[in-house]
């Protein structure tokens, strides 16, 4: 009886890691420019929230080879990256009060990591939605699509 208990609640703590971890996901980028998944995915029908750690493996510091986090539609994507640059660093490189603009982490650099929380309820499954990063020259290469189902 008490090994049927267990084997019960290791089952539970199971289920309940991994409805949390399909609500978050963890992405590097690197000193070549790249991130490391070319896409994600998110259910709103798990998840209110979607957690998105962007972890930076590489060396080089954020001035030159800087890596944020930045969701908006696919059809946006090129648009706003190309505002970015001139948002500056000082707004992490994303243009202020976009309304494209869907969620959008901080610029870190080598051996930093930071995080940002979309809200789901802003999206709508099925919608084309692209993550860039949008350091100067970055968003070319360093980019994905998020499924949103
Ligand atoms: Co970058």
């Amino acid at each position: 009886m008490k090994i049927l208990l267990l084997s019960t609640s290791i089952a539970l703590s199971m289920l309940s890691t991994s409805a949390l971890a399909a609500c978050e996901a963890v992405i590097e980028g690197n000193d070549m420019m790249m991130f490391n998944l070319k896409q994600m995915s998110v259910s709103t029908a798990e998840c209110r929230e979607f957690k998105v750690t962007l972890k930076h493996a590489g060396k080089y510091p954020a001035a030159s080879m800087g890596h944020n986090w930045v969701l908006t539609k696919t059809a946006d994507y090129m648009a706003v990256a190309g505002a970015a640059p001139a948002a500056g660093l000082m707004n992490e490189y994303v243009p202020p009060d976009d309304a494209r603009v869907l969620a959008a982490s901080k610029i870190v650099g080598g051996g930093e990591e930071t995080s940002v929380t979309v809200d789901l309820s802003k999206l709508q499954a099925g919608e084309d939605y692209t993550y860039f990063c949008s350091f100067p020259a970055h968003f070319a290469m360093m980019k994905g699509k998020l499924n949103v189902h």
